[in-house]
């Protein structure tokens, strides 16, 4: 999809045929204005305003924290930026796992509030129902199984999912994302030849984080891609830019400059 293709707007429809015509999606997280522009420039096909904004925006340990009312202003930052990518909210723990009328007026919020033009939840077979209710008031859901962060607690920390046994289960959850409606399903962090079978089993386009090549697109959290997120990556990660480096030396050289009387230098001031 993301090869040139004249599109305007990338659009739902979009993903069903760049996955019936083998045309690789792309996506990124964003959570603000500026990297929305910048990446919906470079043509990413779609923006998620992840609930990875827990970590990268707020500092939290994990996504667990995240409210609605914390995402709300950076899907609309995003939302307003993002002239051609489909833009996508993340819902967040607690927002919709209460049952379909709680999950329902979560996304209400979500599509009143931003502009976003779909909304992304955690949870297979376990979330079918919430899916089928926003997707029955209209509103595009993007699924997402395999590794859930919103249940690390519960996983037991960031496992790789689908293993064994897991990889029936993995299936089930997609099969019931598909048949509830879902226009696509994020497979995170399972083996390769899983979502493999995944992505030939249902129709929807699957979308990889750390789910191997044999899938319909690929997404990352941006800050991790661009090496800006500090600590341990995932083995899946690609760190495409050291951000983190390239924004440090230059922190360090303006430092330098203001103590050495560099800066400002006469080409700054004013008359
Ligand atoms: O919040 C997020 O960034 C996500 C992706 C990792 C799928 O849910």
């Amino acid at each position: 999809m993301s090869e040139p293709t004249g599109l305007k707007r990338v659009r739902k429809r979009h993903f069903q045929q760049a996955r019936d015509s083998g045309v690789p999606i792309v996506g990124l997280t964003s959570y603000d204005a500026l990297s929305a522009a910048i990446f919906d420039q470079a043509g990413v096909d779609f923006l998620l305003v992840g609930d990875s904004a827990g970590q990268v925006v707020f500092g939290y340990d994990s996504t667990v924290p995240v409210t609605v009312d914390e995402l709300i202003p950076l899907t609309r930052a995003v939302a307003k930026a993002a002239q051609r990518a489909f833009v996508i909210a993340d819902m967040p723990f607690g927002s919709y796992e209460l049952g379909p009328d709680q999950a329902l007026s979560t996304a209400f919020r979500f599509m009143k509030e931003t502009g976003a033009q779909a909304v992304k939840l955690e949870g297979g077979v376990r979330s079918a129902e919430q899916i089928r209710r926003i997707v029955d008031a209209g509103i595009p859901v993007m699924a997402h199984i395999g590794f859930t962060p919103q249940s690390e607690h519960q996983i037991g920390g960031h496992i790789v999912q689908g293993r064994g046994d897991g990889a029936a289960a993995l299936l089930a959850d997609a099969i019931a994302v598909e048949e509830a409606g879902a226009f696509a399903v994020v497979i995170e962090m399972t083996p390769s030849a899983v979502a493999k079978r995944v992505t030939e089993t249902v129709k929807i386009p699957t979308i990889s984080v750390g789910a191997g090549p044999h899938t319909s697109g690929q997404l990352m959290v941006w800050t991790d891609f661009a090496g800006f997120s500090g600590g341990r990556y995932p083995r899946f990660v690609k760190k495409y830019v050291d951000l983190r480096a390239v924004l440090g030396g230059a922190v360090e050289a303006y430092r330098a400059d203001v103590a050495s009387g560099a800066y400002p230098a006469a080409e700054h001031e004013y008359e």
